[in-house]
């Protein structure tokens, strides 16, 4: 028995040097230790034992089992700092590596300029206003005094909803909104969306955007409109260019204008950004229409105002030199890496 004991323990030592993992550590414990492992087989035969054998096989066996399973302890304490050395190994920082800098995302040049216009606008004492993108008939015609037959409204170049209700095609009917919510004086610019039946090409999208402005006060006269548009170009060129008014007629503006400033390109002599005409349109306005200010419940005998509205795409264009408008809507990387 002796003998047998021995081996059992020679046997656990050896099993245990070749362990890996403590789910093999457990297995061998319940093996050699376990209720019916090797051991307690043997134990179980102590009963044939002589009185004097017994307890000297018995000191064995014992001494067999403090021994095992202080080899297992053992082994179960290397096995954990293994682990946790590996864990330690796999998890080095070297803190010393030039850092990998995430990819970081940019404005859209379209975004950009408008945010610029915006802030300019608002350093001149403007709110930015907005209003929906559909919007109904009379907002966006009738309110601005556009007579039914005007051909604006012509299903040609107007997304219609329904008979009442359209895809703005301006700005413009967010001066009648904000009108008819705040009395003067107001002094706002809105920037937008704005919608046309018109065929992609070089110079067309059906979806543009327009930067709206109105001033309505007392007093308020077609001085204060130039004013504000050679502080608004100089702001946004860095330069004292020239403006120049052109007639013009707008349903909604009495009188109406084109605001033409001096080519920034080649300072009024003729270029081909300015197609050798030595200015270039800024934007459409005029003086509110007397009818337009009575539809929002302003009197026009107290009141005056003026308003301008001009399209972004086409100040983009030109600010960055780009010849086809379609490039800002496609969203090619290799275009939009540029700004
Ligand atoms: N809404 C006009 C357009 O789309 C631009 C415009 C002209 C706006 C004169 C105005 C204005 O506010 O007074 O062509």
């Amino acid at each position: 028995m002796k003998q047998a004991l021995e081996r059992i323990e020679q046997a656990a030592k050896k099993e245990l040097s070749e362990i890996r993992d403590s789910k093999e550590l457990e297995a061998l414990r319940i093996k050699f230790l376990g209720k019916k492992g090797d051991l307690s087989a043997i134990m179980k035969d102590m009963a044939k034992l002589s009185a004097e054998e017994r307890p000297v096989i018995g000191q064995i066996a014992n001494k067999v089992r403090t021994d095992i399973s202080e080899a297992i302890e053992k082994r179960a304490e290397e096995l954990k700092a293994a682990a946790s050395e590996l864990k330690l190994k796999e998890e080095r920082l070297d803190v010393t590596l030039p850092g990998r800098a995430p990819k970081l995302g940019k404005l859209h040049p379209l975004d950009s300029v408008m945010r610029e216009i915006e802030d300019i606008f608002i350093g001149m004492g403007f709110d930015i206003a907005s209003g929906p993108e559909v919007e109904y008939d009379y907002y966006n015609f009738e309110a601005l005094n556009l007579p039914p037959d005007h051909p604006a409204r012509d299903t040609q170049d107007t997304f219609y909803i329904s008979d009442k209700i359209l895809l703005r095609t301006q700005t413009s009917p967010i001066q009648v909104r904000v009108m008819e919510k705040k009395k003067p004086p107001i002094r706002i610019v809105a920037p937008g969306r704005v919608y046309r039946s018109d065929a992609v090409d070089a110079t067309h999208s059906p979806l543009f955007h327009q930067i709206e402005g109105l001033v309505v006060d007392k007093g308020i006269t077609m001085t204060d409109l130039v004013g504000i548009s050679k502080m608004f170009i100089e702001r946004l060129y860095g330069e004292n260019l020239k403006i120049r008014l052109r007639p013009h007629h707008f349903p909604f503006t009495e009188p109406s204008a084109e605001v033409d400033m001096e080519c920034f390109n080649c300072g009024g002599k003729g270029c081909s950004m300015c197609k050798g005409e030595g200015y270039i349109e800024l934007w459409g306005s005029g003086m509110v229409h007397p009818k337009v200010l009575r539809n929002c419940g302003i009197d026009p005998e107290e009141y005056s105002g003026f308003a301008f509205g001009m399209g972004l795409e086409r100040l983009v264009m030109r600010k960055y030199g780009i010849t086809d408008l379609r490039l800002l809507y496609e969203n090619d990387l290799r275009f939009l890496e540029q700004f």
